[in-house]
């Protein structure tokens, strides 16, 4: 497929689960993919360059769209997709983890976006993409920490949408239901009382195919929100 095809995409958390799905997706669509997350090398080969960055330090991040621009010039996609998640209730929640989600979900995002959004809509186009969760839109017992982050999260994307209009980019908050990652590994969703067994949930390359879908629309469309979900 040659979807892509001479468009650089550069995708965050990209080392695993969704978004090591994204980059593949979108690398076998022909795009040159960089990937991002902390426990990658920096490396390029075979027209694709992985960064290693911690996204919740403005330092790091700055110095990650600055090699962005020299090694790949302006991405024409942005996949913001890295994140955590905890589980736990809110009298069981320290403050030390709730700013580490609301840093990673939250923070991070508005780093990522202020470095890259004004470079593409100097440019006058291209496609940006924010993973928010079912969790961005509905409260669940247990997430209070992390639906703090992806409510603001979303937030950030209306805003930015309405900031934004005009510009050529095409924004997208992309809000997924529970799917298949590492990122259940230490809840146990199998054996926990009112979760989705782990075979029914969405996997990777089904949020994947949604991002793909939207990073191939015209550009004269826009898909402000798109959730998904198992049945
Ligand atoms: N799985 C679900 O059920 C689900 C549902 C709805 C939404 N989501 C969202 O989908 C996104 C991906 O989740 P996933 O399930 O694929 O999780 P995952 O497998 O744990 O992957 C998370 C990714 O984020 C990166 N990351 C975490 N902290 C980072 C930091 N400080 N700086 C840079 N990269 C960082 C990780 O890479 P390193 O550790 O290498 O840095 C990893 O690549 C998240 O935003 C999550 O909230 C997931």
């Amino acid at each position: 497929m040659t979807a892509l095809a001479g468009r650089v995409a550069l995708v965050t958390g990209a080392s695993r689960g969704i978004g090591a799905a994204v980059a593949d997706a979108f690398g076998a669509a022909g795009a040159t993919v960089i990937r991002v997350a902390r426990t990658l090398e920096d490396r390029s080969r075979d027209g694709r360059l992985d960064i290693r960055a911690d996204l919740t330090d403005a330092a790091q991040v700055a110095g990650m769209s600055e090699r962005v621009r020299a090694e790949a010039g302006v991405p024409d996609i942005v996949v913001h997709n890295a994140g955590g998640f905890l589980l736990k209730r809110l009298a069981d929640t320290t403050p030390a983890e709730f700013d580490q989600q609301v840093r990673i979900n939250l923070r991070a995002a508005f780093l990522v976006s202020r470095e890259l959004l004004p470079s593409m809509a100097a440019l006058g186009g291209g496609t940006y993409v924010s993973v928010g969760s079912v969790a961005d839109h509905v409260g669940f017992p247990e997430n209070a920490a992390y639906a703090a982050g992806k409510y603001g999260l979303r937030g950030l994307h209306e805003t930015l949408v309405a900031e934004y209009r005009g510009s050529g980019v095409q924004l997208t908050l992309v809000s997924p239901g529970p799917t298949d990652t590492g990122i259940w590994d230490p809840f146990d969703p199998d054996h926990r009382p009112g979760f989705p067994a782990r075979s029914a949930m969405l996997r990777p390359s089904d949020v994947a195919d949604a991002i793909l879908f939207v990073a191939t629309r015209p550009p004269s469309v826009q898909v402000d929100w798109l959730r998904l979900g198992p049945i």
